[in-house]
């Protein structure tokens, strides 16, 4: 039996964020500022390294890992870490992309191993999509999800940061959406990472009982006792066999459940999205090429790391310096 990873709280992590790539083909508003810089190559994992930060987690008892970016997909290479980390034999391999590629990889995605996956999609609409993304192309973006469905994955889920002013008009249409492709939707509110210039968060705030609200307005939701492990609460429609999930940082904690960590591209994991408490892998990675032992051990020792929850406010005030392609979400 490996050794489980239990923290202070008790709190049993079993799922895994690893981010491969700070870069991304879009610079959604909540994520990025107008100007980002990106990371030096050299302060980057390799995917080598990456692989063997999967294999310390599966090792200790870890069923479940999403792949982050910023974008996977840019990440050269990405398929076949994919491949490698299909071999570990974990319950749920997944991966969070904004699907402007996944037009031409979802196939070799899905013959590498990858179980699931998540697209974020905040707009239907192309103008507004491109105010949101800034640089993305809704038209790729479709043609993704359609590849995506080709390719045979059982369970996709769309993700929708919803924003006053600036897709609060699209709930029910993006709900319409998943409904007629058959594949879930979580409506997620927004958290403050990073100092993002366009919007004020506070002025943009939208919770989820609102949203709620708005789509019971049409169709009835049923509370589902389902769990994926992430944060989502889910709702069934009677009609329907899309489920609607709602991430509500704010509105509703989820920080009791927690059961995951995260992994950034540098190599330092991070034991909860909201706050600071981190421990940095690189350094033993590198120290140790060809024993992983220290790996396993220095991760053991960061349980103790984690923080009780996170400690978000919706007035403005940026609480987390780091933005959110530094962290996967
Ligand atoms: P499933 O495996 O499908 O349940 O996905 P997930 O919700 O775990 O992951 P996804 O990448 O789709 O993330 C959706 C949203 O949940 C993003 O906005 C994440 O930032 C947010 N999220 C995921 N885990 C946490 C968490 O531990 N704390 C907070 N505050 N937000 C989280
Ligand atoms: N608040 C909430 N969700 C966010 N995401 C990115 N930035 C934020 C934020 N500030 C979401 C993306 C993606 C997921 C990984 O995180 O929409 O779907
Ligand atoms: Fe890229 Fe995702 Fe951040 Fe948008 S939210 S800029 S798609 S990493």
């Amino acid at each position: 039996v490996p050794t489980a990873l239990i923290d202070k709280f008790g709190r049993r992590v079993s799922y895994v964020r690893l981010s491969v790539t700070d870069r991304c083909d879009f610079r959604c508003v909540y994520c990025m500022s107008e100007k980002m810089t990106f990371l030096p190559r050299d302060q980057v994992l390799t995917l080598e390294e990456i692989g063997r930060v999967a294999s310390a987690f599966a090792s200790l008892g870890v069923e479940k890992i999403r792949l982050t970016g910023g974008e996977p997909l840019v990440r050269r290479g990405i398929v076949e870490l994919v491949d490698y980390i299909g071999t570990l034999g974990l319950s749920d391999f997944t991966m969070t992309t904004n699907a402007s590629q996944l037009d031409r990889f979802a196939k070799p995605l899905k013959d590498a191993g990858l179980h699931r996956l998540n697209v974020s999609l905040d707009s239907l609409q192309p103008e507004k999509f491109r105010r949101i993304t800034r640089i993305g192309d809704l038209n790729k973006v479709l043609a993704g999800i359609d590849a995506a469905l080709e390719a045979g994955f059982e369970r996709i889920k769309l993700n929708a940061v919803i924003m006053r002013g600036r897709n609060d008009d699209e709930v029910l249409d993006l709900v319409n959406f998943a409904r007629d492709k058959h594949i879930d939707i979580s409506f997620i509110e927004e958290m403050p990472l990073g100092h993002i210039s366009d919007h004020g968060r506070d002025e943009t705030y939208c919770s989820s009982d609102e949203v709620r609200t708005l789509i019971e307005s049409v169709y009835p939701l049923n509370a589902l006792s389902v769990h994926t492990g992430g944060p989502s609460r889910y709702f069934a429609m009677p009609d329907s066999s899309s489920r609607i999930g709602f991430i509500s940082p704010h509105s509703h904690n989820f920080c009791g459940d927690c059961n995951r960590v995260r992994v950034t591209v540098e190599g330092r994991l991070l034991l909860c999205l909201g706050n600071e408490h981190s421990l940095d892998l690189r350094p033993i990675l590198r120290d140790n090429p060809s024993d992983n032992q220290p790996l396993i051990d220095a991760i053991i020792s960061a349980m103790d790391l984690k923080p009780e929850k996170h400690h978000f406010t919706t007035d403005g005030d940026v609480q987390i310096v780091r933005f959110m392609n530094m962290t996967g979400g």
